[in-house]
């Protein structure tokens, strides 16, 4: 029978919830399903939804307001919530929005054609928040949207426990995908007209499949024809090692930027926080990466407020901050997760002390960001472009093999072109340049 409903999936959270919708997204057309324009005039809506911090189920829960109103309207309407909120709170969303008629977590989407089918016709919720050891989504292609880039999950799940996270509980064992089912989408994703990919997993460097380690895998994919910058987001520093290193010094196509998430400065928390590394050692690691790869820039992702953090423990993530430069932070007030095991911890930090961290940090961040980029002025570097600029259809914007977001005027260049460009100003994060 021909399908005729539509459905919309909208996305929050991380990289991977982005590629999980495309492979949701992939797993309805091949079921042709139709993709619904808007919202408002989809029969099926999914929320692929975080758990990360209480703020990201929030706005989920917000949203899931609004929807049933739109269903009450419209009452065939199928709401499902889909990933991390759904595996994290299940019973809960079952009880406190009885108007939502799919839960599933993030080992469940394969079913969702036969779920689809049962609900048409009219009956109970559908739920499964199953996790597997297994399930890698092998053989089923994404259905991406066109850009220059595109995701590749390679590994999925977490086994390092970081007391803070709640992703080792919704997303479940690590398990890696094998190299020939990642080199054959990665063809299939050249052939599409990608120029980029960003290898994804929660520790993508953990990545182990028939004795092949991530470092190994990177330079498998970066000899696929055709293909012109690989990335990948986000490793734990913990199993960065000196391979991995040589790996983006001697390969052009791995890019030259590194997300490293510090979390913390000060080995005590970092300790409560189980990180398994301390300050000096990843300092270490990221002077030592500088020295090895020209022009690399370090991101990084840090948690204010952690139980127990002092002033001078914070001040030493301030330490940390000037001893390495990040480019740029993602930063975070601590959120404490149920389930998790620093959500037993007794001695929390209140909340105007965490929000006053916080803008601190983001104020030295945000000269860390405008000093490395201002040091990029004069240099030309090689542009992937991506689109029109937000501003101007004059423009172009693109990016630099070490992240960085560059606007240029216009010149022959098209979408998805390499090109030179010179830079010749910094904004706060975005980058300014001509044509070189
Ligand atoms: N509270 C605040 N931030 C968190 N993160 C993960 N769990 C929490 C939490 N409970 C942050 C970490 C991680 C990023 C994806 O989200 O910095 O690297
Ligand atoms: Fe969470 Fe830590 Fe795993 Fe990252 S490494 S997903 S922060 S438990």
């Amino acid at each position: 029978m021909k399908q005729t409903k539509t459905y919309y999936i909208e996305t929050y959270g991380c990289q991977m919830n982005v590629y999980d919708s495309e492979l949701v997204a992939g797993i309805m057309e091949r079921e042709s399903y139709l993709r619904a324009e808007s919202v408002e005039q989809a029969d099926i809506i999914f929320l692929n939804t975080c758990s990360v911090r209480e703020h990201a189920e929030d706005k989920v829960h917000a949203r899931l307001g609004v929807l049933k109103a739109q269903k009450e309207k419209k009452p065939g309407t199928i709401i499902g919530v889909l990933g991390c909120m759904a595996q994290n709170l299940r019973d809960d969303l079952l009880i406190r929005r009885p108007y939502v008629d799919v839960v599933l977590g993030p080992d469940s989407y394969r079913r969702i054609p036969d779920l689809l089918n049962e609900r048409l016709a009219p009956q109970e919720h559908i739920v499964d928040t199953k996790l597997s050891r297994m399930e890698v989504y092998e053989g089923l292609f994404p259905a991406r949207r066109e850009g220059v880039g595109a995701w590749v999950s390679i590994i999925r799940g977490c086994d390092k426990f970081c007391t803070f996270c709640i992703v080792p509980f919704t997303r479940g064992r690590e398990r890696s995908r094998t190299v020939e089912s990642i080199v054959t989408e990665v063809q299939q994703i050249v052939a599409e007209g990608f120029k980029e990919i960003t290898l994804l997993g929660q520790n993508v460097n953990s990545y182990l499949s028939e004795g092949v380690r991530f470092p190994e895998l990177l330079e498998i994919v970066t000899e696929i024809e055709g293909l012109e910058r690989v990335r990948y987001t986000s490793p734990h520093p913990q199993d960065f090692n000196d391979k991995l290193i040589a790996v983006h010094a001697t390969h052009p196509k791995v890019c030259n930027h590194v997300h490293f998430p510090l979390q913390a400065g000060s080995d005590q928390i970092l300790e409560r926080m189980n990180r398994t590394y301390t300050q000096s050692h990843f300092v270490a690691l990221a002077q030592k990466m500088r020295s090895a790869v020209p022009g690399l820039s370090i991101t990084t992702d840090i948690i204010v407020g952690f139980p127990g953090e002092t002033e001078a423990d914070f001040q030493e993530t301030l330490d940390v901050m000037n001893a390495v430069k990040f480019d740029s932070a993602f930063t975070f007030k601590y959120s404490p997760r149920a389930g998790t095991k620093a959500a037993e911890f007794k001695d929390s930090v209140p909340e105007d002390v965490k929000q006053d961290r916080l803008e601190r940090l983001i104020e030295i961040q945000r000269q860390h960001t405008l000093e490395q980029n201002e040091a990029h002025i004069g240099e030309v570097h090689a542009v992937l472009v991506e689109k029109d600029s937000k501003k101007s259809s004059d423009q172009h914007m693109g990016r630099t093999r070490n992240n960085k977001i560059v606007v240029f005027d216009k010149g022959s260049e098209t979408t998805g072109d390499i090109i030179n460009v010179r830079i010749t100003g910094a904004g706060g994060i975005t980058l300014f340049g001509e044509l070189a």
